[in-house]
């Protein structure tokens, strides 16, 4: 019983000793659910550097309904954080991409092409939470014919994703990846999510880990994020492909 107890002490993890590189955060000012200001973009981006974070990717959602973003809004969001940074000489490096929603306008984005990659062709991409697109795998599809490789954030996420990981199998055959939010192995989104995290991070199938900030509340949770030790060991020996973003 004492040794059960022993193996899962919880530990605070400091996030940059884990990953310096953070490939998913809406810390863009004005534009999603994310920083609502400016002002809130810098006190994150503060508070994800004394977290040990060296590089920031912002990823604005894009969605057709509710954040109707494009290249133009999410460039104009980063001059103007770019701005802010530089007057008061805030060393960081801060790159931006999307988070691209599959919907119904998604499709058509794929058709335009010319869509903002975390790293070389590569997408960030979330589905609805409470269902799987119907025609997923044609999606998954046409995202490689039209040449992008797909990251599929936050699997542990959705709802219809449960222990059993064979849900996958049809994004791996579409040479999807996939990103854990860190703050899932700390049970701040569920035990379900928890759960499914620890399962995935087992078996490897992660390759990118990201914060997924959006706000104040997030930021304190990732300050002390705590997790079980065995866990940690699991993310200190993952390759996590941010190093190369
Ligand atoms: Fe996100």
């Amino acid at each position: 019983m004492f040794s059960i107890f022993k193996k899962n002490k919880k530990v605070t993890v400091h996030i940059g000793n884990i990953v310096e590189q953070d490939m998913h955060s809406h810390i863009l000012p004005g534009i999603d659910d994310g920083a609502a200001d400016v002002d809130i973009s810098i006190s994150l981006i503060r508070g994800m550097m004394a977290c040990g974070i060296k590089k920031f990717i912002g990823t604005p959602h894009i969605m057709s309904e509710l954040h109707k973003n494009n290249r133009d809004t999410i460039t104009n969001a980063y001059q103007k954080l770019k701005t802010a940074l530089d007057e008061q000489q805030i060393e960081i490096a801060v790159r931006y991409a999307a988070e691209y929603m599959i919907d119904e306008n998604f499709p058509n984005l794929l058709k335009e092409g010319n869509l903002l990659t975390v790293t070389g062709n590569k997408i960030l991409v979330e589905t609805p939470f409470y269902y799987e697109p119907i025609d997923i795998e044609d999606i998954l599809f046409q995202i490689e014919t039209a040449g992008y490789q797909a990251i599929l954030a936050h699997p542990e996420r959705y709802h219809f994703v449960d222990h059993k990981l064979g849900i996958f199998k049809k994004y791996f055959d579409h040479n999807v990846e996939l990103q854990l939010n860190i703050l899932s192995l700390s049970g701040y989104y569920g035990s379900k999510e928890k759960e499914v995290a620890e399962k995935l991070l087992d078996a490897g199938l992660y390759t990118y880990i990201g914060t997924d900030l959006h706000h104040e509340r997030h930021l304190k949770r990732l300050s002390h994020i705590q997790i079980d030790r065995s866990v940690l060991k699991k993310l200190e020996n993952t390759d996590w492909l941010n190093k190369h973003i």
